[in-house]
């Protein structure tokens, strides 16, 4: 095994304290013992049709019963076959005809400081409103639809009218560039797309629309696109393709009926790297990924009506669609969502917050906890944080020290920490603590889900024993998993079923301890955990070779503070030297490639890189360079030891 894998099993530390929950948690979960989780958790393995297809009956509205609850076997299971039902009808429309109509659906804050609520019945309405839009605008069932917006209200709006008329969201993070929403639209081949003037951040208007103008001319498929006006930075309006949002809102009819679709329709595509190529369409479909991410909402955050849930996600990325809108919506819960920094107007913003709506489910990122530390106990101290009962983390392993800290300051030692382990293409949470019944231990994930069967094996499949490192994979299907890589299902079996028989392997490394708890320890493919985001070195690789200053570059990752892994380029420049200003031309040359958050912390020119004789780049000699470690690995395939001496020069 290559990588953190092996690396890191060395490092994983003994931990042996654990954390039951309070009896006073456990009598009202909705978990609430440990013989109905074993009940659950067997059933679900042998039965999982039958599981599955009973829950999918409860849980969930339908327009057309589902003849089959499980169709054909991993990689290619199809799940409630012959159903057909439409997911904001699921999120909406039942609610409204229960006393949740007047309940805040979400309730929103800008970084400003402006609030909006928005209840079940007001949300409807403009969901509604947008899916009439779109209709409008030409958007038919099938359709895609690129987002690409700050954190405010217009961006869930625009997912629900999505759905309700069948047609499948590409969201874009705000963070990437033009040419990252040009490749997206392109792969997608997105009709319409939505964006904002701009969002604020950090008291900065974040510009969205010139991105989005600047990729439409590489974008052929797009042919309109409507804008929100959030902070009122002045935009270009292109006549007869670029439209305010707010005009067509004000002509739009507040009834839509929903499209029932078929269970496996396409519900969205998101973008996420791999280890090679161009960035892996993730495709989910609507009735699997809905019950997947309802079921999990109400097991792990304990969801009940009477909860203020926040998760601080950007939606984005999978957690902002899985945890912000839909898992909770569904659930009738209310869900907070805020648009900008942590850090803005003060380190206090979070926890004024929680103080200020009463939030009592909290649910961030071990990157944020870290920052948290790092600016002190007062800021969290300031404020009564009485509200929360549930914590939760997300998007990398979280370190015992973060752990505890959580528990300790923000939690005041009583409320349980589910750390959740899943991916963009699990679609939902997989192995976590249940509140109500898992004894956690700071750093693992505990045990899977109802339905999830994990294994930990060697490269030949073998299953391994207690505290042995190996592969992470999935030996059984599961309703919300991808379906394909979006026009490439070639891919989509090379990169997760081809590896090991007969299983989903997920590309991270992890063992199973003596009571069968999981402690992931990270990749084992050449992808980035940057602030829990995934990204590829190849793809920072390309972009910089991209560059005429660069020869040839590889790029590493290296354990950083806050970010969990920083990001560090060894470049070969084309003439000589490679100066400090070309450093910064490097730097802000990635940016405008891929987007902010691929920014690289370190640019070390070298005149060489070490290789192996067959000419592969030795990317775990870079690896221990850049994190300032003598190697302990194997050198003696390297064409050139002298390399590495120089390698380590450059560093001074
Ligand atoms: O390496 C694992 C790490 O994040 C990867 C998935 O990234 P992404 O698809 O961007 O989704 C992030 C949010 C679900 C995984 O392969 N990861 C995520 N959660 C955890 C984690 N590693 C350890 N513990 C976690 N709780």
């Amino acid at each position: 095994m290559s990588k953190s894998a092996s690396i890191s099993i060395e490092s994983v530390l003994q931990e042996d304290r654990k954390f039951p929950p309070s009896p006073a948690f456990a009598t009202n979960a909705h978990i609430s013992s440990e013989e109905q989780y074993q009940q659950l958790w067997n059933r679900a393995k042998d039965d999982p049709a039958g599981f599955w297809g009973e829950l999918a009956q409860s849980e969930l509205e339908w327009s057309q019963p589902f003849t089959s609850a499980m169709q054909g076997k991993m990689p290619d299971t199809k799940w409630f076959v012959g159903g057909k039902l439409n997911l904001s009808v699921n999120c909406l429309d039942r609610h409204l005809k229960t006393w949740r109509k007047n309940k805040a659906a979400i309730i929103w804050e800008g970084e400003p400081g402006d609030t909006r609520t928005l209840t079940y019945q007001q949300l409807y309405r403009e969901v509604c409103k947008f899916a009439n839009v779109l209709k409008g605008l030409g958007v038919a069932t099938g359709d895609r639809v690129t987002l690409y917006m700050p954190m405010i209200p217009e961006l869930a709006i625009a997912m629900l009218a999505c759905a309700r008329i069948g047609a499948t969201h590409s969201i874009i993070f705000g963070g990437f560039s033009a040419d990252a929403i040009a490749d997206r639209n392109n792969d997608a081949q997105s009709k319409v797309v939505v964006t904002a003037d701009a969002g604020w951040r950090r008291g900065k208007e974040i510009a969205l629309k010139a991105n989005v103008d600047d990729s439409l001319a590489r974008s052929p498929s797009v042919q309109k696109v409507v804008v929100v006006r959030r902070t009122g930075l002045d935009v270009t309006m292109q006549p007869d393709r670029d439209y305010w949002w707010h005009d067509l809102m004000e002509r739009a009819d507040s009834e839509c009926p929903a499209v029932a679709v078929d269970s496996e329709h396409p519900l969205y595509i998101l973008y996420t790297s791999g280890s090679t190529g161009k960035p892996k369409g993730v495709l989910h479909t609507t009735a699997g990924y809905l019950l997947g991410v309802t079921m999990t909402s109400r097991w792990v955050f304990d969801l009940k009506d009477e909860d203020t849930y926040w998760c601080t996600a950007d939606i984005g990325w999978v957690t902002g669609h899985s945890y912000v809108v839909y898992g909770p919506l569904a659930n009738g819960a209310t869900t907070v969502m805020y648009e900008g920094a942590p850090n803005w107007p003060d380190y206090g913003r979070f926890w004024e917050m929680i103080e200020k709506y009463k939030v009592s489910i909290f649910y961030t990122a071990p990157t944020a906890i870290r920052a948290f530390i790092k600016w002190g106990d007062e800021w969290p101290n300031k404020h009564d944080l009485s509200s929360l009962r549930l914590l939760g983390s997300v998007g990398e392993p979280i370190n015992p020290e973060a752990w505890m800290w959580y528990h300790r300051v923000i939690g005041k030692e009583k409320c349980p920490i589910v750390d959740t382990w899943w991916q963009t293409e699990t679609g939902g949470i997989m192995i976590s603590p249940l509140p109500g019944i898992t004894a956690t231990k700071p750093g693992s994930c505990t045990r899977p889900l109802p339905g999830v069967v994990p294994d930990i094996v060697t490269e030949k499949g073998e299953s391994l024993g207690p505290n042995q490192g190996g592969l992470l994979v999935m030996k059984q299907s599961w309703p919300s998993m991808l379906r394909t890589l979006y026009g490439d299902h070639q891919r989509y079996l090379d990169v997760y079923f081809s590896k090991i028989d007969g299983c989903y392997f997920a590309g991270d490394g992890a063992r199973r301890d003596q009571d069968g708890y999981y402690w992931v320890m990270g990749r084992v493919d050449d992808v980035l955990n940057v602030s829990g985001h995934r990204l590829s070195t190849m793809e920072v690789e390309s972009a910089l070779v991209s560059n005429p200053l660069v020869a040839e570059a590889a790029v590493v990752g290296f354990p950083h503070e806050i970010k969990g892994e920083g990001i560090c380029c060894f470049v070969i420049p084309k003439a000589e030297g490679g100066s400090d200003a070309d450093k910064e031309t490097l730097i802000n040359h990635v940016r405008k490639h891929i987007g902010a958050l691929a920014t690289p912390d370190q640019i070390r020119f070298t005149t060489a890189l070490p290789k192996t004789r067959s000419g592969k780049i030795m990317r775990r000699l870079l690896r221990d360079i850049a994190a300032g470690k003598e190697s302990s690995q194997d050198t003696t395939t390297l064409e050139d030891y002298s390399i590495l001496a120089k390698l380590r020069d450059d560093e001074e």
